[in-house]
């Protein structure tokens, strides 16, 4: 028998994207409706949202709602919309008091506020709709106080009785840590009993340890996190608890969308291609140096970068290694992102010190994304860490071998490419340093001399199948489990 699944986060594609957070809530919610699931996914209407061209219809009961956080009275009302190409139903919950920036996250002052709303309004548009989830399912810090709130605030609603709800964290990193003046404003000043008793002592008070204590079961994005979440290295000051809960705590690879991402089809391409037929590939490679003003050359291969530019991301290793590379090697440097200061300066300085080999495009364009991934020969993801990761798995479908940093996801989805067996689909390295990096790239560079063999290289990692069809089971197991 199907589910009743309420998903609740801070990001949903194509309404609200940052990374790719956006891509698995919506995937996610797109596969369990496929597989006979009743989905409803709630998501702030922010600003840009309300912009968009798409038919967004007033929820007539859940219009004006009122909701008091400490001393602060908001009013919200809810609007609902088909997810694209599915059967889920989202709502958005329409705050301006508080989503009226022009971006998804604000860094203001009322950030706790903004998502203290959505877990509330989620909870609250559940009662009103008088629908009773099976499993909510919350993401990262944002929605990470749910847990919490089923304890205390909504304990006495009997709608709720059997909900249980998972917590999925996309990215330790954030921690959504707030003064624990905010307390009265979250509604928890009287539950302080059930909250991390240590940040209390230390005048704080964290969005995601509170959902690490509560949630009734644990989930990140890969089989490799979830192991490496537990040590002080990738932990981020809760791997105690997580050790703590590690019987509560799974880890499942994210799928990727291949309806979204799929060279034979991507509507973004000009040239369409699959592993039956490269030759839409090599148009793709011209047509991308092309557009970016670099000269083509047969011989001379495409490295290319798609990332949002922070420090988990790693590209100071592309500091030490890339100069040298394009001085000493016939390339072409293809990025696209934007981030902190230092990485876009350094991305515009090589490509002024470079020109005709290197280009870069400050700013978030989901084509370009589209064309990097099909137009480049290599993909470069050197991260620090990273949970999961798409960009790696987009690029094995587009035939573009990944050099990765063994590391979460990009350790659980890329395999070394091994010339005797002619197994494996990219070029991990194992330590986060300059020479790790540069190893990779040679590597990768003296395989792509071989046509044959990068030929098959690239069939292999565009034969591997990560959909959401097949990972969604993993989901639906963990749900039974927490039900059960
Ligand atoms: P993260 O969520 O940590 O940023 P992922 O690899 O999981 O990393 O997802 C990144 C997603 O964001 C991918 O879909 C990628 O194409 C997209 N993306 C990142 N930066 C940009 C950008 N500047 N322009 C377009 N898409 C981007
Ligand atoms: C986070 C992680 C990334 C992951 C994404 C979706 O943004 O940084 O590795 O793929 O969430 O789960």
């Amino acid at each position: 028998m199907g589910l009743r699944i309420c998903q609740s986060a801070a990001e949903l594609a194509p309404f609200a994207k940052t990374g790719g957070l956006g891509d698995m809530v919506a995937g996610l919610a797109r596969a369990l409706g496929r597989a006979g699931h009743e989905v409803r996914a709630f998501l702030p209407f922010y600003a840009p949202i309300a912009r968009l061209d798409h038919r967004f219809t007033l929820v007539d009961y859940l219009r004006d709602v009122e909701l008091q956080l400490g001393s602060r009275r908001f009013r919200y009302s809810v609007f609902s919309a088909r997810l694209p190409d599915s059967e889920v139903d989202v709502y958005f919950v329409h705050c301006p008091a508080l989503y009226h920036h022009d971006s998804v996250y604000s860094s203001g002052w009322d950030e706790y506020l903004r998502y203290a709303l959505l877990g509330r309004a989620t909870l609250e548009s559940c009662q009103r709709m008088g629908w009773a989830p099976d499993v909510v399912h919350v993401h990262d810090w944002h929605t990470a106080l749910v847990p919490v709130y089923l304890r205390t605030l909504y304990a006495w609603d009997r709608l709720f009785a059997r909900t249980r709800t998972v917590l999925t964290l996309h990215n330790l990193g954030y921690a959504g840590s707030f003064g624990a003046h905010v307390l009265p404003d979250l509604g928890l000043e009287a539950s302080a009993h059930l909250l991390h008793q240590e940040d209390l002592a230390a005048g704080r008070v964290s969005f995601l340890r509170t959902g690490l204590l509560h949630a009734d079961y644990l989930s990140t994005v890969s089989r490799t996190y979830a192991r490496e979440i537990q040590t002080p290295e990738h932990g981020f000051g809760q791997e105690a608890l997580l050790r703590a809960r590690a019987d509560r705590l799974v880890g499942i690879v994210n799928g990727v969308d291949y309806g979204e991402w799929d060279p034979a089809r991507d509507p973004h391409l000009p040239h369409k291609y699959s592993a039956r037929g490269l030759a839409g590939k090599g148009r793709m490679k011209r047509a991308l140096l092309e557009r970016v003003g670099l000269p083509f050359s047969e011989r001379a291969p495409v490295i290319g970068v798609v990332s949002r530019l922070t420090a988990q991301k790693g590209l100071d290793l592309l500091f030490d290694v890339l100069p040298d590379l394009l001085t000493q090697r016939d390339l072409r440097f293809v990025a696209l992102g934007s981030g902190e200061p230092r990485y876009e300066s350094f991305l515009a300085w090589l490509q002024t010190s470079f020109p005709g080999r290197a280009w870069y495009y400050r700013g978030y364009h989901e084509e370009l994304a589209h064309w990097i991934e099909a137009g480049a020969d290599l993909f470069v993801m050197p991260s620090r860490y990273e949970p999961c990761g798409l960009n790696q798995m987009y690029s094995l479908r587009y035939g573009t071998p990944p050099v990765v940093r063994r590391t979460g996801g990009l350790a659980d989805t890329v395999e070394l490419w091994n010339p005797m067996t002619r197994e494996g689909t990219g070029f991990p390295f194992e330590h986060f340093t300059p020479e790790g990096l540069r190893w990779a790239l040679d590597y990768a560079l003296r395989v792509y001399q071989d046509p044959e063999a990068w030929r098959q290289l690239q069939t292999n990692g565009m034969a591997k199948d990560f959909s959401w069809g097949l990972q969604v089971r993993e989901y639906e197991e963990l749900y039974r489990r927490a039900l059960a």
